[in-house]
């Protein structure tokens, strides 16, 4: 009896130790591109790009999400999020909890210069130099496995000094020359004729697009730091298995969260809590290798059926055949926006199976954003929020949150740093460490009302904001939010202050309070 009694107290010690870590909640933020709330169904909007780019209200250009139908009803959706119109700051504001002024991140392809180490100006500076307390340095001193998967967008910075131990990347300049095992899905330059123009090296034919190298189908993937690999930076498919089966059916979000699967796995394996920043692609316009005749567009996706009755996804297999622009294809469907949203929710409903297998689903908050609005709607708008207004679901079965379903205050992607430093238990991190972000977790987990004032964002010099009664647009536009509007964009203009209660003009004099505080894009565009 008392040696059993001993054992167990040492048994005890020993486990609680491992719980304690074990314990630490789970995170996937799963950061998708270009899509407005008004693409998914909980947001009941009345129109909605769908496919490409025109304005629609039919049913079957609307995406199918069941995943998140039901991680909004059984979770929170959020309908007043903002991040920036354009990807890049968006990616800054998650990474950092800051604003431009501070990350001098200030559009796509403007960013603050900085002095690199041989006292060179450079015309990009990484985040890590004006922001050194990351999101992925917070959850590494936490005690998290970290992982980044998909886009990383960091131009020439060392993707190691980030706080993510492993990565799995789409194609990012970081890593020259590019991987060699899809040499024909690039569009390169060439000189023709003494003309430069952009070549399609599959067909060489000349196309009317940028430079880019496949991340869909055949896709560009580079790793970092992955496991069964002896260097830092390296290409996948880096084994002679996956080299055998990687080809033209080879899809590149499916190459992440694969990759983010196994990493889940070990994470719980080795009794320790994740992050996993999921930065998928899936949203964006790309060049269609598969089908070159139509350019620039919405690749399709793997076809998937969603059983209703048993709750489950079927992925198609898919066979691709043919070369030099010419391909016959099995298994995929044709493509659009709501194509791509529907594969973020297969890839989230693998997520949360494979967490449920684990027995670590109850344990784990996954949160669905995206970083700025839709293409040839909201994406880099000037007009009203439709640039950085973006959808965000929050499910964490077995956590206790304390609401449910919609929830009308403000939200801002800055939040999440100071959020996930909560529920991650380091906090105290940030004690003197200035940001714009606010721990939503207390709105998360209590009855309180309330979470922020206002919104804010930018492109370049241009600012807007929003409160709780009024907004302006970067077109210097004021329009009345106080009740919101079925598609979150036909709001009333302010013409007449006077004939609005006094509240409203002092919520607009207080707004231009703060945007002052933050009109540093003259001044103080660069770091040092
Ligand atoms: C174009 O394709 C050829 C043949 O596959 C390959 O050798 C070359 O590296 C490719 N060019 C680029 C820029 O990737
Ligand atoms: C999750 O929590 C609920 C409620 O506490 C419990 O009934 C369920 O068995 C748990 N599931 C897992 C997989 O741990």
């Amino acid at each position: 009896m008392f040696a059993y009694a001993l054992l167990c107290v040492l048994w005890c010690l020993g486990r609680s130790g491992a719980d304690a870590q074990a314990t630490k909640p789970n995170i996937l933020f799963m950061y998708v591109d270009d899509v407005s709330p008004r693409e998914l169904r909980m947001y009941d909007a009345p129109t909605w790009v769908g496919k490409k780019t025109v304005e629609s209200d039919e049913e079957r250009f609307r995406a199918k999400t069941p995943m998140l139908d039901m991680m909004s009803r059984e979770g929170m959706y959020f309908t007043k999020v903002w991040a920036a119109p354009v990807c890049s700051p968006s990616r800054a504001m998650f990474l950092t909890g800051r604003f431009a002024h501070i990350t001098k991140w200030w559009y796509n392809r403007d960013y603050g210069t900085f002095t690199n180490a041989d006292g060179e100006t450079e015309d990009f500076v990484p985040l890590y130099l004006t922001s050194p307390i990351l999101v992925g340095h917070l959850a590494q001193q936490a005690g998290y496995k970290t992982m980044w998967a998909g886009k990383p967008g960091m131009k020439t910075a060392d993707l190691r000094e980030f706080g993510f131990d492993e990565g799995v990347f789409l194609p990012n300049a970081a890593f020259d020359p590019p991987t060699p095992y899809s040499p024909e899905f690039v569009i390169k330059k060439e000189v023709r004729d003494g003309k430069t123009v952009n070549v399609n090296n599959d067909t060489g034919k000349i196309v009317n697009v940028g430079r880019e190298r496949s991340y869909f189908w055949k896709p560009h993937i580079d790793l970092m730091n992955f496991p069964g690999t002896t260097e830092d930076f390296t290409y996948w498919p880096h084994t002679a298995e996956l080299q055998a089966e990687y080809g033209l059916a080879t899809y590149g979000p499916d190459v992440e969260s694969e990759s983010i699967i196994n990493f889940m796995t070990r994470s719980h394996e080795e009794e320790k809590p994740f992050f996993v920043f999921h930065n998928s692609k899936l949203g964006h316009i790309a060049f269609n290798f598969i089908q070159p005749e139509k350019g620039s567009s919405y690749p399709p996706t793997p076809k998937l059926y969603w059983n209703e009755k048993k709750q489950k996804y079927n992925r198609l297999d898919v066979t691709i055949t043919g070369s030099n622009g010419v391909y016959e294809t099995e298994g995929i469907n044709n493509g659009g926006l709501n194509r791509h949203i529907e594969y973020c929710d297969y890839m989230l409903w693998q997520y949360v199976e494979h967490l449920k297998d684990l027995g670590i689903m109850n344990n784990t908050i996954i949160i669905f954003a995206s970083d700025n609005g839709t293409p040839f709607w909201g994406k880099g708008s000037r007009v009203r929020q439709r640039g950085p207004h973006v959808p965000m679901v929050i499910y964490a079965p077995g956590m206790n949150l304390a609401k449910q379903g919609r929830q009308d205050v403000l939200v801002h992607v800055v939040d999440m740093l100071p959020t996930f430093a909560d529920i991650m238990g380091v906090e105290h991190l940030l004690d003197g460490y200035s940001k714009q972000g606010k721990n939503l977790w207390p709105y998360l987990i209590t009855a309180k009302p309330r979470h922020r004032g206002y919104l804010y964002s930018y492109i370049k010099e241009l600012q807007q904001i929003r409160g709780k009664l009024v907004m302006r647009d970067m077109n210097n536009d004021w329009w009345k939010v106080d009740e919101e509007v079925e598609d979150y964009d036909s709001y009333p203009l302010i013409t007449d202050w006077d004939a609005l209660p006094a509240e409203f003009g002092v919520e607009r004099d207080n707004l231009i309070r703060i945007m002052g505080r933050f009109d540093l894009y003259e001044t103080e565009h660069d770091y040092i």
